[in-house]
């Protein structure tokens, strides 16, 4: 692959988006290789954790490839939406957990690239923002969907209808980040975050983010009954048994991810 790299250490897989000419804006290859790479990870199980960051110390991903834009048609760019939505999705769909260390700009599709990873931690340095409206567009890869739900429509229609850029300070307080190091150390802190969801149980992990985001925009009463059947579903499993033994028996689970 050209523009991502993968690097997988004891069970944190790092993908990195390295096109750092164009301050790592996503082109079609750049989307297509993210595919490549979370369909990959599916099914790696050496991966447990997957961290996702840009290259370079200014970007984390600057948007959708600006350059492209002129040419597309209305028909095209309804493709061109659905192609980003449909890779973003696969990557929220995983059932190992994912971190976006956002360690520069964040904007456009960068922003909802953050979006749809399940943690997000951002460098001091970071910037986030959503100015599709400055280019007389609008957010296409789910960041009119995934902003509101995520920090609320009143925070999200600030991003989202003024363009403009926030820090990763203020982006904390909005909640639009679960954390913010400082540059030096994001990796590092982030990849010991990751560290400590990988010595949970897989399959609980799994189940949660399944009833999470099935739960998600649905009735409370639905919610609940997802988490019932993901709750008896759980307890199909090997690992269940191991986690209580090995707490009744005050040692650490050896989880099987089974
Ligand atoms: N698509 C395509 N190319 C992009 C890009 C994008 N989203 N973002 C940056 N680039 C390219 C620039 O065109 C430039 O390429 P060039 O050297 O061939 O001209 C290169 O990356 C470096 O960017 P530059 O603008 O020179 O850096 P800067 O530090 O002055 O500004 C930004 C950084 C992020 C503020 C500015 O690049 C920017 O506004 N980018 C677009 C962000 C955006 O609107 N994203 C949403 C798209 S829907």
């Amino acid at each position: 692959m050209e523009f991502v790299r993968l690097e997988i250490n004891e069970g944190i897989a790092r993908v990195t988006i390295d096109r750092q000419s164009k301050l790592n804006a996503l082109n079609a290859q750049v989307l297509d290789e993210l595919e490549t790479c979370f369909l990959s990870l599916k099914k790696h199980s050496e991966a447990q954790v997957i961290m996702i960051t840009g290259a370079g110390e200014k970007s984390f991903v600057a948007g959708a490839d600006i350059s492209q834009f002129p040419s597309l048609s209305p028909e095209e760019a309804h493709t061109f939406s659905l192609r980003g939505q449909a890779v973003f999705s696969l990557i929220e769909a995983s059932v190992k957990p994912v971190i976006a260390a956002v360690n520069g700009f964040a904007l456009g599709g960068g922003c909802e690239l953050a979006l749809a990873c399940h943690l997000r931690y951002a460098s001091e340095n970071a910037l986030f923002g959503q100015p599709e409206v400055k280019l007389g567009v609008i957010a296409g890869y789910g960041g009119t969907q995934r902003l509101p739900r995520l920090i609320g429509t009143g925070y999200a229609l600030d991003l989202l209808l003024s363009g403009r850029m926030v820090s990763a300070a203020e982006a904390l307080g909005m909640g639009l980040v679960n954390g913010v190091f400082t540059q030096a150390e994001l990796l590092s802190k982030v990849e010991e975050l990751a560290g400590t969801i990988r010595d949970q149980g897989p399959q609980a992990l799994a189940f949660t983010l399944q009833a999470v985001f099935e739960g998600a925009g649905k009735p409370l009463k639905d919610g609940l009954d997802i988490e019932a059947t993901a709750f008896r579903d759980v307890f199909k499993t090997d690992d269940r048994v191991e986690g209580a033994t090995a707490f009744l028996e005050h040692r650490s689970p050896d989880f099987k991810n089974r």
